[in-house]
């Protein structure tokens, strides 16, 4: 399964990224908005470092005007995908860029139905919100059980990125249900490294490790 970083801060990307693990980036209307600089700018530099699949979200609402915010989110390196809402001009916009060759990220999907649309629409990666899901009392994992086998059933080639995880079960859980990709919040990414018997382990062969050396040397 791939991960990726669901920011559009560049220093937390590039942190991640250092290690080795980073396989494309998502941002968001609300997650660029809360940095500073340029965002056409920003993307860019995003894509240098990571080399991979980066979403860029119109903010049109209407056909025309996603489409020409599309073209110019492509246009700002090869890796950028174009994301847009699920919304009759979304999948709309979707069919006629897909077919251009353009990738696009359907997202704000919360249903099956939705999914299916997306798919149909020729879309590269579908981004149904779990976190948001369950925040109303709806089993986020459930959908992307269903999203994953009827894409299964028609051999869909539109990956399944699961969207707006907030904790490592929801990682887990992905990764379970054999999702393509889950995209977190740098918090949640950290996350996935930490358990108290590594730590605890650590320390105690790191201790008996000086122990042993210091005897040596007395
Ligand atoms: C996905 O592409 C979205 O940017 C994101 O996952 C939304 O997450 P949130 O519900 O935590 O805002």
């Amino acid at each position: 399964m791939k991960l990726f970083v669901d920011s559009g801060n560049i220093k937390d990307i590039e942190t991640l990224a250092a290690i080795g693990i980073v396989d494309g980036v998502t941002t968001n209307p609300s997650l660029l908005a809360k940095e500073p600089g340029e965002f056409k700018a920003n993307l860019k530099r995003i894509c240098d470092i990571v080399r991979g699949p980066v979403s860029g979200e119109v903010v049109s609402t209407d056909f025309a005007g996603m489409i020409r915010e599309g073209h110019d989110i492509a246009a700002i390196d090869e890796h950028m995908i174009v994301k847009v809402p699920l919304t009759r001009d979304g999948i709309r916009a979707c069919k006629a860029m897909s077919s251009d060759g353009i990738r696009v990220n359907v997202t704000l999907v919360f249903s099956a139905a939705q999914a299916l649309l997306a798919a149909k629409a020729g879309a590269t990666f579908v981004s149904p919100f779990v976190g948001r899901l369950d925040d109303v009392a709806t089993n986020g994992m459930d959908l992307i059980r269903e999203i994953v086998g009827i894409y299964d059933n028609y051999e869909f080639t539109t990956e399944v990125l699961v969207a707006s995880c907030r904790h490592p079960i929801h990682v887990v859980e992905a990764a379970r249900l054999g999702a393509d990709i889950a995209t977190c919040p740098p918090a949640v990414i950290d996350a996935l490294f930490n358990h108290p018997l590594t730590n605890i382990g650590l320390e105690k062969f790191l201790k008996d490790w000086e122990k042993a050396h210091a005897a040596t040397k007395a």
